[in-house]
């Protein structure tokens, strides 16, 4: 199925609607191909491509484009008042970016279906509907599609492909293709709550979330955390930018629809940030005060002992890291520093965050190291965490203490990450590609989840899972049964 040569429709001239409809005008190549744009709120598409017009004119003044580009994609985009006007004129394909409501996307489509021929494809870019709930009723189910674009749409370069329980194989490869002929990438997946990205990108908030509702440790470090390991923001800073009242809507709705698995269970504490009205940089206030936004993190606070970061470093057969004058410094494998005090029957015990090698990356403008987190066990004397400390910084990072909890920050968020995403392949949602590809375009993660699992390893994901399973008790931690066939 051939859609690059065929008229389309852009029903919505919103955000998303306008986004998509530059895309489409600005990769047609046809004679006579249009985007048609129409929005139920008068004058709205007139305005959406008067200030695409400005945006187009800035890039031509810029030589980011060329006038002709510029004058060609705008002659192409035809704002339309009703969609009987359209009726008849050669559409391949409508995409839809109205309200997030079932039941007026489902109207919008019946009433389209009267109105395009029988070879037009039906596109929706719902968020969080499921595609096979709006089908249902069609006269032809099989033609309506999920067309998932991210925001802003002309810089983000996933497509969600998504299918419903009655899309058809060759609609479905039909915009996987259109896709790639406006300059995306696209993924397949199948319709099920969050498709890929927003299901697998829910533990990067919760754990967090769950970190700061134990007390352990401020916003500004677990965003540091996190953000040396390659992630453009930490989850506060991104959930403040997002806006909570928001990101707390698509987490219930993922949970909603899984049947309230206590897995995607919602955040207390981000509820009580949408109750007093905190909702991020929009409200002026969320973890940070806005303008300042996220504060810088207080010096390491140690006091340096002679000779420590000379000291000879020696392996130990019981967990893989390093004893250094009597300290065991340990990466975290999930236990906390108690379990391993209790194993290794000494109190001299610092367990520090996974280091994901090569991608820790530095604080970049601070010009500080990268953070990372430790955690003490109780009893270690003050010259015992000095030469952890010491040890750490001849490291290259700079070590940050939180408060005793299993797989700390990175090592949790990254473990629960790889969990979720492996969840998502068990359930044929999508393959191990294309969940890679999907979180590092959709969210511009700094490696897939897949990848991470290479460079780490099942069993170790799967120990570290066991044993947050074992510290909580619940079923948020329940190891996704294709991981745990991997390790
Ligand atoms: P928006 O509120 O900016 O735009 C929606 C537009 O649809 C409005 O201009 C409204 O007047 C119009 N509209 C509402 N009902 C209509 C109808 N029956 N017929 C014609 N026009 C109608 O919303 P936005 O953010 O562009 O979202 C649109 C869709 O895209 C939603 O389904 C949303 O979940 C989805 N989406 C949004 C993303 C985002 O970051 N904003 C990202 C990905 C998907």
């Amino acid at each position: 199925m051939d859609l690059s040569s065929k008229s389309v429709l852009v029903v919505g001239a919103g955000i998303m609607g306008a986004g998509i409809a530059q895309v489409a005008a600005q990769s047609m190549r046809f004679a006579g191909q249009q985007v048609f744009l129409h929005d139920a709120r008068e004058g709205v598409a007139e305005q959406a491509k008067a200030k695409l017009a400005s945006t187009l004119q800035g890039l031509v003044s810029k030589g980011k484009l060329t006038t002709q580009a510029c004058e060609s994609a705008l002659a192409r985009i035809v704002p339309v008042s009703s969609l009987d006007e359209v009726a008849r004129s050669g559409l391949g394909l409508v995409v839809e970016a109205i309200v997030e409501n079932l039941e007026v996307k489902r109207t919008l489509f019946q009433d389209l279906e009267n109105l395009v021929s029988e070879d037009c494809v039906l596109a929706t870019n719902t968020s969080s509907i499921s595609v096979t709930a709006i089908a249902n009723g069609l006269k032809h189910p099989e033609r309506l599609v999920g067309m998932h674009f991210f925001n802003p749409v002309p810089l983000m370069k996933l497509v969600e492909v998504v299918s419903g329980l009655h899309t058809g194989g060759a609609v479905a490869q039909g915009i996987f293709e259109l896709s790639q002929v406006w300059g995306k990438v696209p993924v397949h997946a199948k319709s099920t709550p969050g498709f890929i990205v927003n299901r697998i990108a829910r533990p990067f908030y919760a754990e967090t979330l769950a970190l700061l509702q134990e007390q352990a440790a401020s916003p500004a470090l677990l965003d540091a955390c996190l953000k040396a390991v390659g992630f453009r923001m930490g989850p506060c800073e991104l959930m403040d930018l997002i806006g909570h009242d928001t990101n707390f809507a698509v987490t219930n709705s993922v949970y909603e629809a899984n049947f309230y698995d206590k897995r995607y269970v919602p955040s207390l504490l981000q509820r009580e940030l949408v109750d007093a009205g905190m909702l991020g940089r929009k409200t002026g206030r969320g973890f940070y005060r806005y303008p300042e936004g996220v504060p810088a993190l207080p010096p390491v606070q140690f006091e340096p002992v002679a000779s420590c970061a000379a000291a000879p470093t020696v392996a130990d057969d019981r967990h893989s890291g390093v004893v250094v004058k009597g300290v065991h410094i340990v990466p975290t494998d999930g236990r906390t520093t108690g379990e391993l005090a209790r194993d290794l029957e000494t109190t001299a015990v610092v367990v520090h965050d996974r280091m994901m090698g090569a991608s820790l990356t530095g604080s970049g403008a601070t010009g500080r190291a990268p953070a990372v987190a430790f955690a003490t066990a109780a009893g270690l004397s003050a010259e015992q965490r000095a030469v952890a400390v010491a040890h750490l910084l001849s490291q290259g990072v700079e070590p940050h203490e939180v408060v005793d909890t299993p797989g700390l920050v990175v090592a949790r968020t990254v473990a629960m990450l790889i969990n979720e995403a492996a969840d998502a392949v068990h359930q044929a949602v999508c393959t191990p590609a294309d969940a890679d590809a999907a979180m590092k375009l959709g969210v511009n993660y700094p490696a897939g989840p897949f990848e991470w699992l290479r460079a780490w390893s099942a069993q170790s994901v799967v120990v570290l899972l066991d044993r947050l399973d074992a510290h909580y008790r619940g079923e948020r931690y329940r190891v996704s049964p294709w991981l745990r066939a991997q390790a």
